[in-house]
């Protein structure tokens, strides 16, 4: 028998497919662990489990929370490294980089008038995003100068956090970009996000087809998921003239636009991975 602690914040469609998924497996006992209405005790947990499934749609809560079990012994998919290596968008340009995956080139700048200098020594258009965040929100197409001062002002108007300017090469799409599965370190399906904006998320209208797993593509996402530490990972990546380019990497993946079009059962292979590492006590 296997405990398995699901930690989430509301049941979205992803949590309905994951549960269940977990609730169909034999010698499986579920523990449900909502990120809100309790306080945690830092020396313990709540209740043992072999394994902590990671869900919160906070960043921070399912961080901390992980964290917590972590730190009392307890395995949790996907680990706080992995979490940290992804939920900063630093961090990930920065392992990227490290290890030789091409990706979109970035700049970093702690003031207003860095950042206005990075944006012009990028050139327009460049993109400035929050090192936090998700579904394509506070994220600034930067068209020329007067743009750039704008945001640049807005941003550092709204205080401690928006101090930390990301600057973005600007990647020409094809209207589209590639949304990548991986489980382990093995791509498992891709889908391509299609918009008439340059903001692809499916969140955003982007809208889910099928996009085929080619060599070119499996390679870089097993090499992303490597550099990153592998587990449940959704890799975004972008088509350009001199191939395929890393944009960013997501650690509590959303796929209920992706099953019924890649016809691959992504909530039952997440599962088998979650299972598969809990300890194993017989
Ligand atoms: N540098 C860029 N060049 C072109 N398009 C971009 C760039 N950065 C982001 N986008 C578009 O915006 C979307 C959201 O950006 P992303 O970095 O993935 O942030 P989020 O975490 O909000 O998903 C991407 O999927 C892509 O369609
Ligand atoms: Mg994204």
């Amino acid at each position: 028998m296997k405990k398995i602690g699901f930690l989430y914040t509301r049941l979205r469609a992803e949590e309905k497919y994951l549960l269940e998924e977990l609730e169909k497996r034999p010698n499986v006992e579920l523990v449900r662990v909502k990120d809100d209405g309790q306080f945690f005790d830092i020396s313990r947990i709540p209740e043992p489990v072999d394994v902590l499934f990671e869900r919160s749609v906070s960043y921070s809560r399912g961080l901390y929370i992980s964290k917590i079990y972590e730190a009392n012994g307890v395995k949790v998919v996907n680990s706080t490294q992995v979490a940290e290596r992804c939920g900063d968008k630093y961090v990930t340009s920065q392992i990227l980089v490290q290890n030789g995956i091409p990706t979109p080139k970035v700049l970093m700048a702690f003031d207003e008038e860095s950042a206005l200098a990075a944006v012009d020594a990028m050139g327009y258009p460049c993109v400035l995003k929050p090192v936090v965040g998700s579904w394509g929100r506070l994220l600034a197409k930067v068209e020329n100068r007067y743009d750039a001062e704008s945001f640049i002002e807005h941003k550092a108007a709204l205080g401690v956090n928006h101090q930390v300017f990301y600057i973005q090469e600007y990647v020409d799409k094809p209207g589209r970009d590639i949304r990548a599965f991986v489980v382990g370190e093995e791509p498992i399906a891709a889908i391509y996000r299609s918009s008439e904006n340059w903001i692809t998320n499916t969140a955003r209208g982007g809208v889910a087809t099928n996009c085929p797993l080619t060599p070119e593509l499996s390679d870089i996402c097993r090499r992303t998921a490597q550099a990153i530490g592998g587990g449940l990972l959704a890799i975004d990546v972008f088509e350009t003239e001199s191939g395929l380019s890393v944009n960013e990497v997501n650690h509590t993946m959303e796929f209920r636009n992706s099953i019924t079009t890649t016809g691959v059962n992504i909530p039952a292979l997440m599962v088998d991975y979650v299972i598969a590492s809990a300890k194993d006590e017989g």
